[in-house]
């Protein structure tokens, strides 16, 4: 499996290919950050600003983003950005005193969720999220066993380190959390995904069982994304779920890559299963770039967590992040970005598929809402094409179009852009990359 941080990084050996004032900058920024610091593409980008789908170099040249999530309603959109500014002249501190802001968000955030996750805990990041969802369903149920997806990504924490796979270069997850293939609906047939999935999880619950370790939780991101985005048949999740509720565990929605609209029928991914979650994670898409995340669960579930512990998080849920986070659910709701991200998904990932006829390298085109992931094979056998994938990913970027990689393998071209992608956007993205799959 390919690590997520592998997937489309600029190779530091590579270095003085680049030549001139970008290779100076990439050695500048390598030797302060260390073995640590990853850049996207071949040739690493430098933007100084964005707007909608778009993000511009210093020469004014720009790039349709079709891949990043966190500036979901837009990059810099001038709602969010007024309702920060105002805000954080006017006042900002931890969340220890009364703050209507706060309280009129939570309760607006938690209408749109089922009834029964009726309490919610901000954070600042979705691996703060995931964190404490790891933290609150151990507490309750008294285990430890955690199941996750084999090429899932939860962030960064310890914790949630060890429960994400997708973040190994050597090694694997420590015991207690047991990983389960991803349900690939491309190699598993779509009446059977459901059951098969569910029987992975039931036989990883049932093997932490037989090795003393008590089951906690079944945590996933409900796109699949990191595991190469897996979204039908819609439903098919359900049964995995019954099978986590009988044997006492917690499912843990993972809303960080699908919430707030993305997925474009619902706003939150796990609606398209028809489940109700015992605990969900939000981050990333719930602040358009300031750093805001939140665990929603069961009031009992908090209760049981806060005999024991306190939680306290600094700069989360403070005048500001409410603020920031009232824009973004303005924004989604006047611009009817949900609406647009299922008609233009659907348009696209048409597209995508008329497009496949012509390029058998394509073997599957899935997703849901502007979440779409395209599976590359390799011409003589059909298995993985991760190197395929990275040529055309870097490709793209020479044409000043951007996405990114997911999957076990790395094989999957991920297409993720801001919701306010639109048709014309999309027609872009479709010329430009059937120009470069028609290329040798
Ligand atoms: C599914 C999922 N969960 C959690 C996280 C962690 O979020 P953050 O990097 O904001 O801590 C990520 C980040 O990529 C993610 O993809």
């Amino acid at each position: 499996m390919k690590p997520i941080l592998a997937l489309n990084a600029f190779d530091m050996n590579d270095a003085a290919e680049l030549g001139g004032a970008l290779e100076e900058r990439v050695r500048q920024r390598a030797k302060l950050f260390g073995a640590a610091s990853v850049l996207f593409y071949d040739r690493p980008l430098e933007f100084v600003r964005g707007e909608g789908c778009w993000l511009y170099d210093a020469d004014g040249v720009a790039y349709l983003d079709a891949y990043n999530n966190v500036p979901s309603v837009g990059h810099c959109h001038p709602h969010v950005v007024e309702a920060a500014t105002r805000q954080m002249g006017k006042l900002n501190i931890h969340n220890r005193y009364l703050h209507q802001g706060i309280i009129d968000y939570a309760e607006r955030l938690l209408a749109t969720l089922p009834a029964p996750l009726s309490n919610v805990t901000f954070t600042c990041t979705g691996s703060e999220s995931n964190d404490l969802a790891l933290r609150l369903a151990s507490n309750f149920t008294g285990g430890e066993g955690i199941v996750v997806t084999e090429a899932a990504y939860h962030g960064n924490t310890a914790l949630v380190t060890e429960s994400s796979p997708a973040s190994y270069k050597h090694g694997a997850p420590p015991r207690r959390v047991r990983v389960v293939p991803a349900p690939d609906s491309y190699r598993v047939p779509q009446e059977r995904l459901s059951d098969t999935f569910a029987g992975h999880v039931a036989a990883a619950i049932e093997d932490l069982k037989r090795n003393g370790i008590r089951f906690s939780a079944l945590a996933v991101d409900s796109i699949f994304s990191s595991d190469g985005v897996f979204a039908d048949p819609p439903g098919f999740l359900r049964t995995a779920i019954d099978v986590v509720h009988r044997a006492n565990g917690l499912f843990i929605a993972d809303e960080v890559q699908p919430g707030f609209g993305r997925t474009g029928a619902s706003l939150w991914g796990f609606q398209r299963h028809g489940l109700q979650p015992d605990i969900v994670t939000l981050g990333k898409p719930m602040g358009n770039g300031y750093p805001i995340g939140a665990v929603v669960m069961r009031p009992e579930i908090l209760d049981a967590f806060c005999e024991r512990y306190g939680y306290f998080n600094t700069y989360a849920g403070s005048p500001v992040a409410a603020a920031v986070g009232h824009a973004v659910l303005d924004v989604i709701e006047r611009e009817k970005l949900m609406e647009n991200a299922m008609r233009v998904g659907e348009y696209l990932k048409q597209r995508l598929t008329d497009m496949s006829a012509r390029h058998p390298e394509i073997g599957d085109v899935r997703g849901a809402g502007l979440y779409i992931g395209v599976e590359l094979l390799r011409r003589g056998d059909g298995s993985p094409a991760p190197e395929r994938a990275a040529t055309i990913i870097n490709k793209l970027r020479d044409r000043r179009v951007l996405i990114g990689a997911a999957g076990r393998f790395g094989s999957v071209l991920k297409i993720r852009p801001p919701l306010c992608f639109s048709a014309v956007h999309a027609d872009h993205l479709i010329a430009v990359l059937d120009d470069v799959l028609t290329e040798a």
